[in-house]
């Protein structure tokens, strides 16, 4: 695992949009796993901005995002379908239909939820996961004492997830009980694996997860038995690591 300092958000947000872009420099048809909440957006801004410069095509590239709430729609203001769209896909130029989240709207859990994990295979997997974490150690909607070896699933969502996120809806009610999301086996298959972290308040998730027990107590310590991992996280998410 490469564990990389940054000086701040801004920091890290270039240094992982520079590591994605030069996935696709390398490997112009790279299949992205991508993420979405706060943390992300400063990198999907970079990749942007250089994409309409001229510096990066992702005319070829594919892209899958780790999760999507179960009953919300691609134009739900809400949905990661929509926060992707107006984040990204919508300012750089891939093909829209090379732009995967799952379907929140299946009312089939298990057929939605293999369905996206035959697409990821039918696409030759992931290249590159970015993953952010949660305070509680999740990746993906993957909660605290989920199995490691689980593929992509629809997930009852902790009361911790829904008062963090309730900040993107009018109040707590509003928020889906429920989420599709690749699993940790789902999340371990990606070739490498982009974790970005910022901010105080992930000091300690953070210490537990790179330097704690590998537990499903903590979701993204398993990233530890994974071959390929970079974490950026600016000096305050990094405070607690031992020096
Ligand atoms: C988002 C996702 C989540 C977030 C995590 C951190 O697609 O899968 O695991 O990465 O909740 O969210 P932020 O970046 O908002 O702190």
């Amino acid at each position: 695992m490469r564990i990389i300092e940054a000086k701040d958000y801004q920091d890290m947000s270039k240094k992982a949009a520079n590591i994605l872009a030069a996935q696709v420099i390398l490997k112009p048809e790279s299949v992205l796993g991508l993420a979405t909440g706060s943390t992300p957006i400063g990198t999907y801004e970079y990749l942007a901005d250089w994409c309409k410069r001229g510096d990066v095509d992702f005319s070829k590239a594919a892209t899958v995002n780790l999760d999507e709430y179960r009953g919300l729609d691609h134009d739900h203001e809400q949905g990661y379908y929509y926060f992707m769209n107006k984040h990204l896909y919508s300012k750089i130029n891939i093909d829209p239909s090379r732009t995967h989240v799952p379907n929140g709207m299946e009312p089939d859990p298990a057929k939605e939820s293999a369905r996206y994990e035959a697409l990821i295979r039918s696409l030759g997997g992931v290249d590159i996961q970015l993953l952010g974490i949660g305070h509680d150690g999740h990746i993906g909607f993957n909660e605290p004492n989920t199995h490691f070896d689980v593929d992509t699933h629809c997930v009852d969502l902790t009361e911790m997830t829904i008062e963090a996120n309730k900040r993107f809806f009018a109040s707590a009610d509003e928020v889906p009980r429920q989420a599709y999301t690749m699993g940790i086996g789902t999340i371990m298959r990606a070739r490498k694996i982009l974790m970005i972290i910022c901010g105080e308040d992930k000091a300690d998730i953070t210490a537990a997860a790179l330097c704690g027990p590998v537990t499903p107590e903590v979701p993204a310590s398993i990233l530890r038995f994974h071959q390929d991992v970079t974490v950026i996280g600016d000096a305050a998410a990094l405070s607690k690591l031992p020096r």
